[in-house]
């Protein structure tokens, strides 16, 4: 839908997936979160087995999946990054039809220490051994309780990037009028001509959707049959 008085269009920028998948994660981490903090660990495994699914289904999604999804649309080298670094402190604000070069670094770092995250917690167990993940009889309890200890610091290394994340998205709103939650939300974003994105069928989601199940819950067997 073209907007005449500001000469912009209303194009499809996130497909459903992509949306399920961001606003899923945020609920279950907030989750994790709480259920480990309240020792309801029947639940945190739950949660993380959960985050295990979305993870799975997102790294595929980003080879499998509609356009502004895949990582070869958005990781960019460090000259690209470094040129749109640049255009930062001005307050014009030209819109991708994806993640920003910088964005994309945080997307990468976020769903890189995701994997730390659930990786270590497979391995890990409780001081007096009555709590563990699924893999952690693979391992002797000292490199149960490492394994529990960088899950520990990985987790104050995402809400460190959670915490630039969201101001990255206050600055966009602030500094450049620029909204990036609304896309988010209704999958809709404003560009100043049709960044002419092509969005993945449900068939491949669903089809990537059940892979991720069944890894999830293969995880949670400890890769056992
Ligand atoms: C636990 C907290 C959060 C985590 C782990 C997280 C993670 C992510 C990830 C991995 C992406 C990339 C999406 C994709 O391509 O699949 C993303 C994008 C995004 N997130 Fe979050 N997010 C969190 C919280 C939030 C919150 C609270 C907001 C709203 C204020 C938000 C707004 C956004 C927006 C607007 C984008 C798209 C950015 C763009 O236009 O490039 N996120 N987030
Ligand atoms: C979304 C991903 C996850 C997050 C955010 C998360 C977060 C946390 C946090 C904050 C703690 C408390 C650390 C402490 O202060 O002692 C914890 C402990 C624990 N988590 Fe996770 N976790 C996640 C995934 C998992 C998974 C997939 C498993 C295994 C199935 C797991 C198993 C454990 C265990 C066994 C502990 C107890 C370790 C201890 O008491 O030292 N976690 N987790």
């Amino acid at each position: 839908m073209r907007d005449t008085a500001n000469s912009t269009v209303w194009a499809k920028l996130w497909d459903g997936p992509t949306r399920i998948f961001h606003w899923a994660l945020v609920a279950l981490l907030g989750f994790s979160w709480w259920s480990a903090e309240t020792r309801n660990m029947e639940w945190h495994r739950l949660a993380g087995y959960s985050v295990i699914g979305l993870l799975v289904f997102r790294l595929l999604w980003g080879f499998f999946g509609s356009g502004s999804a895949r990582f070869s649309s958005f990781v960019k080298g460090p000259a690209a990054t470094w040129s749109y670094l640049r255009t930062l402190p001005s307050r014009a604000y030209a819109a991708t039809p994806g993640h920003n070069p910088l964005g994309a670094w945080s997307v990468v770092a976020l769903l890189g220490v995701l994997i730390l995250q659930v990786v270590t917690g497979l391995f890990s167990v409780d001081v007096d051994g009555l709590e563990s993940g699924p893999l952690s009889d693979r391992v002797d309890f000292d490199t149960g309780r490492a394994f529990a200890a960088v899950h520990e610091l990985s987790f104050t290394a995402l809400q460190v990037l959670v915490v630039l994340h969201v101001a990255a998205v206050i600055f966009y709103a602030v500094h450049k009028r620029a909204d990036l939650v609304r896309p988010m939300v209704t999958g809709r974003g404003k560009f100043q001509s049709d960044p002419g994105l092509t969005f993945a069928p449900l068939w491949r989601a669903l089809l990537v959707a059940v892979v991720a199940v069944g890894v999830a819950w293969w995880a949670s067997k400890g890769f056992r049959f």
